[in-house]
C-alpha cells in the first residue's frame, strides 16, 4: 500500500469528520521555538509535525499566532489576518497547514471577536478621532459618571480583576470585558460583522479546516441606559435577555458565519468557547445553523467522582442527542490548571462563574500535592473520555503527563488575570503555558536553543518527549496507543451503561461491543473472563485496580 492510501486510511474525509474527533490544542508560543527567540513558532509546528502525526490525533487547534503586543497571551489581536512576525508569516502557515494536511491533520485556528487588541489599526484610529467620532462606534465608549465624568460609567469588574472601564486621554471611557488592551467591539456595527466575514473567509481560503470561537457568548450586547450596576447585573437570569452574557441575538452573528462556512467544501467547522448557565443554552451554540459544536467543560469543573462523570456524560449525550450535533469532552486547557495537577489536590474549591469565563482552582496547598496519584487519575480520565461518543480536545502536554507548574516567580509572570488581581488560585495561567520538554537536556530543554520564554523547572527533564517515547510505561505511549486503537474501534455515537454494582466503578459498552470500564474507587474492580480482552490499562489478577481505566475489545474488533 502507498503511503497517500495509508494517510487516507486513517483519516476521515467525510465532512463531518469533526463529530468524533481527538483535536490536539497547540499554545503556539509554547510548543517548538525553531528561531532561537525563546518564543514558540509556525516553523517550530512544522518541524514537529511528524510527531502530531505519530500521536494519531485528528486535528489541532491553534490558539491565536497573530500579530500581539501579548497582552493576554495572544488574545489580544492587533491584525486577525496575519502572522505575529516572531511566530513567522503567512508563508510559513501555509507551509504548516499543508504538513499537517499531508499527514492527515486538520487544522482550526482560533478566533477572538468579541475585543480586538488596543494596537488594532481601528482603535488607534477610535483613539485618535476622539469623541463622538464614527470610528468609536466600532468599539464601546461612553462617558464617565461622576464630577466632570471622571469616574467609569459603571461599578463592572473585567473578567481579570479591576474596572471593566478605561479612560482615555480625552476622557471617555471604553469597555474591556478582559484587559484594558482588550477593548470590547461594537457588535451592532455592521462594518464589526463585516469584517469578522472576511477574516473567515481569508482563513478558509488558505486551506484551515475550522475555528475555535473566543468567549462566543459575549459578543452581543444591551448597553441601554440607565446601565445597570454589578450588584444589578447579578440578578439578571441568564436566559437569552441578560445585558451582556448569553444574549439569544448573538446567534444572528453565528447563522451568518454558518452561511460562510457552507461556501466551503467541506464546510468549514466551528466549536464555540460559551461559558453558558446550562446545557441547553450551550445547545444553541452547537446548532447546525449555528457554530455546530460548543465546548462542554462540565467534566473539567468536575472532581475525578464516578457519579458526576455518569451524569454530566448521560446529561450531554441527551443534548447533543436533541441537537444534533456531537458532544465535546475537555479535561484541559490553556486557562485552567492541568488535570494531572487537579486530580492530585485535595477536595477542589472552585471558583464560580466570572463574568463569562469560569476557572478551575485548584484546592489546597501544593505540599499536599499528591503527583503519582494525580497522574493516574488524570491517565485514568483520559482513557474514559476517550471512549466516549463525541470528540475529545486535548492540551498539549497532556500527553507527557505535565504537571501545574509552580515555579514561575512574579516577575517571570505573564498572564494579565496574575498582575490585575483575578485568583486564578492566586497563581494565574502561566503554570500550565510553559513551553513544551522536548529533549532531557539543553537550554530549553529541546523547546527551543535558547533559554523559554517561561522558566521550565528541572523535573521537565522527566517528562521530555524523547524520554516518554523511549519508554513504553510512559504517559506518551499511552496516549499513543490509545489514540491508535480509538482510530480503530470508533464507531456510532452511542453508548449503554453496564451497570457494574459499584457506585464507584463506570462501564459502558459503545454499539460495536467495545467496552471502557473506569475505577473511580481504591477497591479493584474483578472482570471475569472479560479480563482476557482487554486491550488497553492495566489489569492485575484478572481485576481493574483503583484509579483507572480499561477498554474491552471482544475479539475479532480488532484484527
Ligand atoms: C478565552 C480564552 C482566554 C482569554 C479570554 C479573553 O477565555 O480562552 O485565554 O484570556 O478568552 O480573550
Amino acid at each position: 500500500m502507498t503511503h497517500a492510501l495509508l494517510l487516507e486510511n486513517r483519516t476521515d474525509t467525510t465532512a463531518t469528520w469533526w463529530r468524533q474527533a481527538a483535536v490536539y490544542q497547540i499554545y503556539p508560543r509554547s510548543f517548538a521555538d525553531a528561531n532561537g527567540d525563546g518564543l514558540g513558532d509556525i516553523p517550530g509546528i512544522v518541524s514537529r509535525a511528524d510527531y502530531l502525526r505519530d500521536l494519531g490525533i485528528d486535528a489541532v487547534w491553534l490558539s491565536p499566532f497573530y500579530p500581539s503586543a501579548l497582552a493576554d497571551g495572544g488574545y489580544d489581536v492587533a491584525d486577525y489576518r496575519d502572522v505575529d512576525p516572531r511566530l513567522g508569516t503567512l508563508d510559513d502557515f501555509d507551509d504548516m497547514v499543508a504538513a499537517l494536511h499531508e499527514r492527515g491533520i486538520r487544522v482550526i485556528v482560533d478566533i477572538v471577536p468579541n475585543h480586538s487588541s488596543d494596537l488594532h489599526e481601528w482603535f488607534q484610529e477610535a483613539l485618535a478621532a476622539g469623541r463622538g467620532s464614527a470610528a468609536r462606534e466600532r468599539y464601546i465608549f461612553r462617558e464617565g459618571a461622576g464630577p466632570g465624568g471622571s469616574e467609569p460609567p459603571t461599578d463592572w469588574t473585567a473578567a481579570f480583576g479591576g474596572s471593566a472601564w478605561e479612560r482615555v486621554e480625552d476622557g471617555q471611557w471604553y469597555l474591556h470585558s478582559f484587559a484594558p488592551e482588550q477593548p470590547d467591539l461594537n457588535w451592532d456595527h455592521p462594518e464589526v460583522r463585516e469584517d469578522f466575514l472576511t477574516t473567515l473567509r481569508f482563513w478558509s481560503d488558505r486551506g484551515v479546516d475550522g475555528f475555535r470561537i473566543d468567549v462566543a457568548h459575549m459578543l452581543t450586547k444591551d448597553l441601554t441606559e440607565p446601565l445597570p450596576s454589578k450588584d444589578e447585573l447579578a440578578l439578571i437570569p441568564q436566559d437569552g435577555n441578560h445585558p451582556l452574557n448569553d444574549r439569544d441575538d448573538v446567534h444572528e452573528i453565528y447563522a451568518e458565519w454558518r452561511r460562510v462556512f457552507n461556501e466551503y467544501d467541506p464546510p468549514r467547522t466551528a466549536v464555540a468557547e460559551a461559558w453558558v448557565s446550562t446545557p441547553e443554552r450551550r445547545a444553541r451554540y452547537a446548532s447546525a445553523e449555528g457554530l455546530g459544536q460548543a465546548f462542554n467543560f462540565d467534566l473539567l469543573v468536575a472532581d475525578f467522582d464516578a457519579q458526576q462523570f455518569r451524569s454530566i456524560i448521560t446529561d450531554n449525550l441527551a443534548q447533543s442527542d436533541a441537537t444534533g450535533s456531537s458532544t465535546t469532552w475537555v479535561l484541559s486547557n490553556h486557562d485552567v490548571t492541568r488535570h494531572a495537577t487537579r486530580y492530585g489536590l485535595p477536595p477542589l474549591e472552585r471558583e464560580g462563574e466570572k463574568q463569562g469565563t469560569a476557572w478551575v482552582k485548584a484546592g489546597g496547598p501544593a505540599d499536599q500535592l499528591d503527583r503519582e496519584g494525580g497522574l493516574r487519575r488524570a491517565h485514568a480520565a483520559t482513557l474514559l473520555l476517550l471512549g466516549l461518543p463525541g470528540s475529545t480536545y486535548l492540551y498539549q502536554g497532556e500527553e507527557l503527563g505535565l504537571q501545574e507548574v509552580a515555579e514561575i516567580g512574579p516577575e517571570q509572570r505573564q498572564d494579565p488575570a496574575f498582575f490585575r488581581g483575578a485568583d486564578f488560585d492566586g497563581l494565574g495561567r502561566d503554570g500550565c503555558r510553559v513551553p513544551l520538554p522536548w529533549t532531557a537536556s539543553g537550554p530549553s530543554f529541546g523547546f527551543g536553543d535558547t533559554e523559554a520564554h517561561l522558566p521550565q523547572p528541572s523535573w521537565f527533564a522527566e517528562y521530555a518527549v524523547e524520554v516518554e517515547a523511549a519508554d513504553p510505561s510512559s504517559t506518551l505511549s499511552l496516549y499513543r496507543e490509545a489514540l491508535r486503537l480509538r482510530r480503530r474501534l470508533q464507531t456510532e455515537e452511542r453508548l449503554e451503561w453496564i451497570e457494574t454494582g459499584r457506585a464507584d466503578v463506570l462501564r459502558f459498552a459503545r454499539p460495536n461491543g467495545w467496552q471502557i470500564v473506569t475505577n473511580f474507587g481504591s477497591e479493584p474492580f474483578d472482570l471475569g473472563a472479560d479480563a482476557a480482552d482487554v486491550v488497553l490499562g492495566t489489569v492485575v489478577d484478572g481485576a481493574v485496580p483503583g484509579d483507572s481505566t480499561v477498554w474491552i475489545a471482544p475479539a475479532g474488533l480488532i484484527d
